[in-house]
């Protein structure tokens, strides 16, 4: 968006609020499509940012939906039942039930379901025997965590599926973190699911349909990161195409989609200088912006600063949001000309995450708006601001 929008932006629009930029989402994803092997599609993990959901529609084939509230937002934004990939360690059954009686009904079924434990493989096979129907399922590898099955439960449901008749085991999920700058990582894991699937095809005569692997792609959010985005991804998609697996490889991704076209802005309430140190006090704080990576506010993100007097003058100053907590401050000593109250400072790649990993219930402060900005310059509030008082307050009734 031009800088004469912004400022007509923040006439509009009282901060704190996010702005997501449905031209930056397009460009992202036509970046990673150029970046990633041809043969490998697309799916975004809904928690990293709901509001954008709608805008990826058409963009990615798959959604990764972990909980009955986001399955909700999924369904309530018109998106397919079969771009869904039910995921998550824990699955409500009833939703479940639901969810497969509904895509019977509506001859829409759900496109996939993740299978994180033996619990969860019964619920899906009794859900689909009662309905007399086959449930497509992806069986999630475990990284040596909670989350997921070992490589025994695993092949041990391999070895067992021929005489299962209710769930088409299409293929296998995995994830292990986020963040992931460690292309060596990245290589062990490769070669980890590469090997697990051939023992699959030797062991049991099983050979996966898909892959649909979560690889933490990483977002370079300070200034001075060492980030060289096109080689890591040309690193990567060399390491995904040697792969002897040569059945469909599903990227999941949450933060690589959603980081870039997010910005969010806050404004500066109050200026003081402690001991020689410059504060700016401003009217969000860290209940509503977090980067991954930021370690004690030392890292610097990307700023950009809409003053209300521009000057050249530069000062270092810390950032502190409104919270009562010496804990919020967003970023320290940031060199950025003089700030004067009412200045707007915008934070980029505020799009993954932020919104909800935030502790936006600390101090009961409203939660800030959302705006879409759509590639022809219109902007509109996806969610006006929302007061949190409501879910910190206490209900007596009369007498108690
Ligand atoms: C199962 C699963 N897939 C994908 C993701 C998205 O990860 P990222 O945002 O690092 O791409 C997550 C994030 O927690 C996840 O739990």
């Amino acid at each position: 968006m031009s800088d004469v929008n912004m400022e007509s932006l923040l006439r509009m629009y009282d901060t704190p609020f996010y702005l997501l930029d449905s031209a930056k989402l397009h460009f992202r994803i036509d970046f990673l499509r150029t970046h990633l092997p041809d043969e490998v599609v697309l799916c975004y993990a809904v928690k990293a940012n709901s509001f954008i959901v709608k805008e990826l529609a058409g963009m990615v084939e798959r959604f990764e939906i972990c909980s009955p509230g986001e399955c909700t937002i999924c369904q309530s934004l018109g998106i397919p039942p079969e771009k869904f990939v039910i995921s998550g360690v824990h699955k409500d059954s009833a939703q479940i039930k639901q969810l497969v009686a509904d895509g019977i009904k509506n001859n829409a079924p759900i496109g996939r379901y993740t299978v994180e434990s033996t619990a969860q493989l019964s619920l899906l096979r009794e859900t689909a025997q009662s309905l007399h129907t086959t449930i497509p399922v992806l069986l999630r590898l475990s990284s040596q965590n909670q989350f997921g099955l070992d490589e025994t439960t695993i092949q041990e449901i391999i070895s067992k599926r021929h005489s299962d008749p209710w769930l088409s085991i299409c293929g296998i999920q995995y994830f292990s973190g986020t963040q992931k700058t460690s292309l060596k990582r990245l290589q062990r894991e490769i070669c980890r699911l590469d090997t697990f699937l051939e023992s699959l095809k030797e062991q049991f005569g099983y050979q996966a349909e898909e892959l649909e692997f979560g690889p933490g792609l990483p977002v370079s959010y300070f200034q001075g990161d060492q980030f060289e985005e096109e080689w890591f991804l040309q690193t990567f998609s060399d390491l995904l195409s040697e792969m002897r697996f040569q059945g469909k490889k599903i990227l999941e991704l949450g933060r690589s989609i959603a980081a870039d076209c997010g910005q969010y802005f806050t404004k500066v309430v109050d200026l003081k200088r402690n001991d020689q140190v410059s504060y700016a006090i401003v009217d969000g704080g860290i209940h509503q912006i977090t980067y991954f990576g930021q370690s004690m506010a030392m890292k610097q993100p990307m700023i950009h600063l809409y003053s209300t007097h521009p000057t050249e003058e530069i000062e270092a100053v810390n950032i502190c949001g409104s919270l009562c907590t010496s804990n919020d401050i967003l970023v320290k000593q940031m060199p950025l000309p003089k700030l004067h109250i009412g200045d707007v400072l915008m934070f980029e790649k505020a799009g993954a995450y932020c919104m909800t990993e935030g502790i936006s219930l600390f101090l009961s402060r409203d939660l800030p708006k959302v705006i879409l900005a759509k590639e022809d310059g219109t902007h509109f509030i996806l969610r006006a601001p929302i007061e949190t008082q409501q879910f910190n307050k206490p209900i007596y009734k009369k007498g108690e």
